[in-house]
């Protein structure tokens, strides 16, 4: 058997027209823009890469960017200066402050100083305890991106064994919470878990966010399973060329594709959806903070879109 390939790529950008359609009504309607401010402490490559792919998505869906790029000295007092600056600014809906920071700042003092309201990236306590008690939140980017993939992929989940492998902030435990909020009975696992491969043999959706390439073997998968990959590593390729290098994921794709029902590949699984995400929740966080009603079901719009090609 050979699964079928879940095409983020094409389910991220049809996410990106559905709220870039949303945005042309709230400013039609409501006459403003809503505006989303990225915050770079800096000069990780890979980080400048995703924040100015973030600024570029950001202006294509009609809403307003702001990009901070602070030397990697900046102390910590200058950032939570900056972040009660963007607080206060009426024209910043969402705000982004790009992780990882360095290590001279204390990330959760900075992640608490962002108002739950803007906190696009869903990872202020508040927003997590709200996710966790079932209370409308801003959800972080990957692990509602990947609900996006699973709903359009198997619709209800009710009952289903769940397993996420990870259990990050960013992703393995809000991931887990969305999960048990759709019904499916949840198990975390982690690099202490007993036999993993058992545990992942039980998933009717394994999912992987553990940054270890190709962690997850074809024989840890059950068969007909859904699986996500949420990993993005970069590994050598000499078969490129001496130096280069290529992304893969936490799964090896090339034995689990033989055993899923449907798999995401790296790159252009979940990776393309953390963007579409982001957009999504800063539209979501403009409407919530003037008390507009909310924008439409996004999961419904882009699989409609897909639908219709
Ligand atoms: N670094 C890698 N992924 C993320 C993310 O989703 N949000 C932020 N703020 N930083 C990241």
């Amino acid at each position: 058997m050979t699964a079928t390939i879940i095409d983020g790529k094409a389910f991220a950008s049809a996410l990106c027209k559905a709220v870039a359609q949303s945005v042309a009504e709230v400013k039609a309607s409501h006459g403003f823009t809503p505006g989303l401010a990225v915050v770079l402490v800096g000069e990780d490559p890979a980080s400048q890469v995703y924040v100015a792919s973030k600024g570029r998505e950001t202006i294509a869906a009609g809403m307003n960017s702001f990009e901070h790029k602070l030397p990697a000295e900046t102390s910590e007092a200058e950032l939570l200066a900056l972040v009660a600056g963007l607080n206060a600014d009426e024209a910043v809906d969402g705000i982004l402050v790009q992780l990882p920071l360095p290590k001279h700042i204390d990330t959760n003092r900075v992640l608490a100083a962002i108002s739950p309201d803007k906190d696009v990236d869903g990872l202020h306590v508040v927003n997590a305890g709200r996710l966790a008690t079932g209370q409308p939140s801003l959800v972080p980017c990957t692990p509602w991106g990947s609900m996006l993939l699973l709903k359009a992929t198997l619709g209800k989940m009710t009952g289903l064994e769940a397993v996420v492998v990870g259990r990050s902030n960013l992703v393995g435990r809000p991931l887990a919470q969305l999960l048990l909020a759709a019904d499916c009975t949840v198990t975390i696992a982690h690099s202490r878990t007993r036999d993993l491969a058992s545990v992942c043999r039980r998933a009717d959706i394994l999912v992987a966010a553990v940054g270890r390439p190709h962690m997850i073997r074809g024989e840890w998968v059950k068969p007909g399973a859904t699986v996500i990959d949420v990993g993005i590593n970069r590994i050598p390729a000499p078969e490129r060329g001496e130096g280069k290098t290529r992304l893969v994921g936490d799964v090896d794709f090339a034995e689990a594709k033989d055993v899923a029902g449907h798999i995401t590949p790296v790159p252009g699984g979940v990776g393309p959806m953390t963007i579409a995400s982001l957009l999504a929740n800063t539209l979501t966080a403009a409407t919530r903070r003037r008390g507009l009603p909310e924008p439409t079901d996004f999961a419904e719009a882009c699989a409609e879109l897909m639908r219709a090609g």
